[in-house]
């Protein structure tokens, strides 16, 4: 019976890491997956997660199940660091959330509410947006329309494109937006942007649901989630999907929360029974070993300072390699790359053909997505010079 199923192409971004894993070339620079790397090229383990795993093992007692809904300090934590510490929502008792299996099981269970009430609903994505967002939502039975959102020829979010799309979203549709250091450009909403999607959800009546993978890693944690907390602020209901992947390191844990803010108590409480039904069917329960870090690392408050410290100096390191890369690129191809300072977070367009990156692969094993979407925090002080010197040799060859 299962012979009539076919091999299926590699994902789009795993499938060139792995490409990348086999390449035997020396000098093959790796800026596929979204993961941070430090100047060895290794993903490292924050030191506060660290020291929360040496007291976990030898405070553990049990392996038993977690409840569906996850350890409750890390929901509670992870509330507290989306909205703020002072969230008029979660001061009203408007919030609840569930642990999930990763920001990719955030997303699967806020879609899985979503057709719960309302199947076959209509989700507007962003052009572009990250690969997996329209099957992992589309599994579940969803639709999709798409808003434009870049403009590769001014490296900038098309916020009047954006506009025109969305006026088509209407009361029952849901638009998916990214919270911060948008996946793949790197282009982000001005805090007046936000406030301008705010008014049309409130007009319009749309769902906001926000996809916040990447808080912390572009202009630091409260910073990166000013325009998520703007809608919470002026809208009765919002769905978010968060992950402690990036910022706290916890990729392997597969460690995030789907949060519902909703317009009342009643109706949080009543979304996360409809979360932990929808997460039975789907995985049970969630695993543990994330959560207990990340709310170890939240609770206390030398391992908080700690984590956070650290997170800012991956920050600042992104944002110097950044402005490295420009003046590389820049002296290497006689081209204006600024846009890459103005963009936020792990990823930026180098603005290639799908043609030039398969020469930077295939001639330099210089690995990037075909969009050419580069993981900038995949660079280093021993790969940043041969990178520009490949990417000028591709661009002078046409
Ligand atoms: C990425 O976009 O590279 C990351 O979000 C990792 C993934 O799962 O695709």
């Amino acid at each position: 019976m299962l012979e009539c199923l076919p091999q299926v192409p590699e994902d789009s971004i795993l499938g060139l890491a792995a490409a990348c894993r086999a390449d035997p070339n020396p000098r093959k620079v790796d800026l596929t997956v979204g993961i941070y790397m430090n100047e060895e090229g290794l993903c490292p383990v924050f030191d506060a997660i660290r020291l929360a795993q040496d007291a976990l093992v030898q405070e553990e007692r049990t392996k038993a199940y977690m409840p569906p809904a996850g350890d409750p300090g890390f929901n509670s934590g992870m509330q507290q660091l989306v909205l703020g510490l002072g969230s008029p929502a979660l001061l009203d008792g408007r919030v609840s959330s569930i642990q999930t299996p990763g920001g990719c099981g955030a997303l699967r269970v806020g879609a899985e509410i979503i057709n719960a009430a309302a199947p076959g609903a209509r989700v507007w994505v962003s052009d572009p947006t990250w690969p997996v967002h329209i099957p992992l939502l589309g599994s579940v039975g969803l639709q999709f329309a798409t808003y434009r959102y870049y403009d590769p020829a001014s490296h900038r979010v098309n916020f009047d494109a954006l506009v025109e799309d969305l006026k088509g979203a209407r009361h029952g549709d849901v638009v998916l937006l990214h919270g911060c250091c948008h996946n793949p450009c790197g282009a982000d909403l001005s805090l007046e942007q936000w406030a301008q999607i705010a008014d049309m959800a409130d007009h319009q009546g749309f769902l906001p649901f926000i996809d916040i993978a990447y808080q912390g890693l572009g202009d630091g944690l409260d910073a990166d989630a000013a325009g998520l907390r703007l809608l919470v602020e002026r809208l009765p209901e919002v769905l978010i999907a968060a992950s402690c992947s990036k910022n706290m390191g916890l990729y392997r844990e597969r460690t995030g929360a789907t949060l519902f803010v909703s317009a009342n108590p009643a109706s949080a409480a009543a979304l996360r029974t409809q979360a932990q039904v929808a997460a039975r069917r789907i995985y049970s329960m969630p695993p543990a070993h994330g959560a207990l870090l990340a709310a170890r690392v939240l609770q206390d408050e030398a391992l908080n300072a700690n984590w956070r410290n650290e997170l800012e100096a991956m920050c600042w390191r992104i944002n110097g390699l950044r402005t490295s890369l420009v003046s590389k690129l820049e002296q290497c191809t006689g081209r204006d790359f600024g846009f890459i300072e103005r963009e936020k977070g792990m990823f930026s367009f180098l603005g290639l053909s799908a043609a030039q990156a398969l020469a930077l692969r295939e001639q330099y094993s210089v690995y990037m997505l075909d969009s050419s979407r580069i993981n900038v925090a995949g660079i280093n002080g021993a790969n940043i010079d041969y990178l520009a010197e490949s990417v000028g040799k591709v661009l002078q060859a046409g």
